[in-house]
């Protein structure tokens, strides 16, 4: 008989983790004013609220950590790291940041200012933040097939080149410091971007005089379904498609939370010096001094070792195929999903999911409490709550997706754990009409509020 597939790693250490009973769920949710975010972990079974962070560490990279070289100045950590950015994306530059928002925090303050556009494929939302907060506008031009959660098409994060280029016909070019392209494209549900249109991106930004930039976090997953989905590239080791990817960037950002399969760290990457000495400042600044900032000798050890497994092709099955087992199994209770499925999660479409619920009761976050009391397991609206206000007009922004996120941590939960997950959702499902009521907010921050949001159940 054919053998069947099977996980590329077996595992060396266990972390014990707790059921709770529903009434107990309850009163925790309760109690965390219904903010997914406000829940202590041990009172979660299956954790999805993120895969940033919450990944395994292999037994390489623990040992690499035991090797770090402390040192303020010129370790032999930071060159092992420098010599790892180099061989796997080609940036010749770099500088360490404690993570991926920190590494935008560095680049943005050194290229944009206040009135400044940043055209891109659904920046995620530290990006925009990053952007909104220097009074500068982050513009969508992701391709609309992105919002059609039903439609297959492989490549849902690529930009819309006619988008692209009414923004960059529309606004003096002293006003788009940078393209950001983000793979994968984690708001629109963790899907990748072609080469053919990071080709296509980097011709029309340098009709423009424009710089592209990378925000990398997932940025292997995208190299995963490029070999899968891009014929040209089907016989292309993982780590050729990611040189071939970062070939048209001129710098990224990276949240190596991700990707990179370490519990802190980030970096970003430059093509030109003239560029990363400016960033320099910032991130003395901002992070510590150019051969570490913000990680210690040991992250940077752990981080060079993960840049290499989070390349290989086995991980890179071993982890898209446990996200497209849960996904399939959602699919297959009939409950709508982003489809395809995302590198790094399943995204429930909740508008689909609860159609009775208004728009105004925030109905992903209200999908993710349900979930959370059926079966203790954690996921993350990214739907209203995260789309914030307009910061000018100060009125909720109703994107076009209300979705709840299931995001899977690399090589922490089996696919027995999946099964659980896509039995509680199912449950949910089953029981959907009469779930009639959703959320409203008690006291919001007035940036990036989904994290410290308090609500309350809408009478
Ligand atoms: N860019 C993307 C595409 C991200 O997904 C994230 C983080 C960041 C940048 C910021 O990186 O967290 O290291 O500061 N995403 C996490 C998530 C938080 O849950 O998707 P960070």
């Amino acid at each position: 008989m054919e053998l069947p597939f099977a996980e590329s790693y077996k595992i060396k250490v266990v972390e014990t983790i707790k059921r709770t009973t529903r009434e107990e769920r309850i009163q925790k949710i309760k109690e965390a004013h219904y903010n997914l975010f406000n829940l202590r972990s041990e009172d979660v079974f299956v954790d999805l609220l993120t895969d940033s962070g919450t990944g395994a560490m292999s037994d390489k990279q623990w040992s690499a950590m035991m090797l770090g070289d402390e040192s303020y100045a010129g370790a032999s950590s930071y060159y092992k790291l420098k010599e790892a950015i180099q061989e796997i994306t080609g940036f010749e530059y770099f500088l360490p940041t404690h993570q991926g928002r920190a590494a935008e925090n560095v680049l943005f303050s050194t290229m944009i200012k206040a009135g400044d556009i940043v055209p891109g494929n659904s920046h995620f939302d530290t990006t925009k933040g990053h952007i909104e907060f220097r009074k500068a506008h982050a513009v969508d031009c992701t391709i609309n097939e992105a919002f059609h959660t039903e439609l297959d098409h492989p490549f849902k994060g690529n930009i819309d080149l006619n988008k692209l280029e009414d923004v960059l016909k529309k606004y003096p070019r002293e006003r788009i410091p940078l393209i950001m392209v983000t793979i994968t494209c984690n708001s629109s549900g963790g899907q990748p971007v072609s080469i053919e249109n990071m080709q296509a991106v980097k011709k029309l930004a340098e009709k423009y005089g424009i710089p592209v930039f990378f925000d990398s976090a997932r940025f292997a997953e995208n190299a995963y379904f490029i070999k899968l989905r891009e014929e040209a590239y089907k016989n292309w080791s993982i780590r050729d498609i990611v040189r071939k990817m970062f070939s048209y960037a001129d710098g990224m950002t990276m949240s190596s939370k991700k990707d990179a399969i370490v519990n802190m760290g980030g970096f970003i990457g430059f093509r030109e010096r003239e560029l990363f000495e400016k960033a320099t400042l910032y991130n003395i600044m901002f992070e510590g001094f150019i051969n570490y900032g913000g990680m210690s000798g040991r992250d940077m050890n752990a981080l060079a070792q993960g840049l290499y497994e989070g390349t290989e092709f086995d991980y890179l099955e071993t982890r898209i195929k446990q996200v497209a087992y849960l996904g399939q199994q959602l699919r297959d209770y009939g409950i709508p999903t982003q489809y395809p499925f995302g590198g790094h999660a399943v995204f429930i479409d909740a508008k689909r999911f609860l159609p009775n619920l208004p728009k105004e009761q925030f109905i992903a976050q209200t999908l993710g409490v349900e979930i959370y009391i059926e079966g203790g397991v954690r996921g993350v609206e990214i739907g209203t709550l995260l789309a914030d206000r307009d910061p000018d007009t100060r009125e909720n922004r109703y994107p076009e997706l209300e979705l709840l996120r299931l995001a899977i941590p690399r090589r922490v939960y089996t696919n027995n754990h999946m099964d659980y997950v896509a039995a509680t959702v199912k449950n949910v499902f089953d029981r959907r009409n009469e779930i009639t009521k959703g959320l409203k907010i008690i006291k919001e921050a007035p940036i990036l509020r989904h994290f410290t949001v308090t609500l309350e159940r809408m009478e």
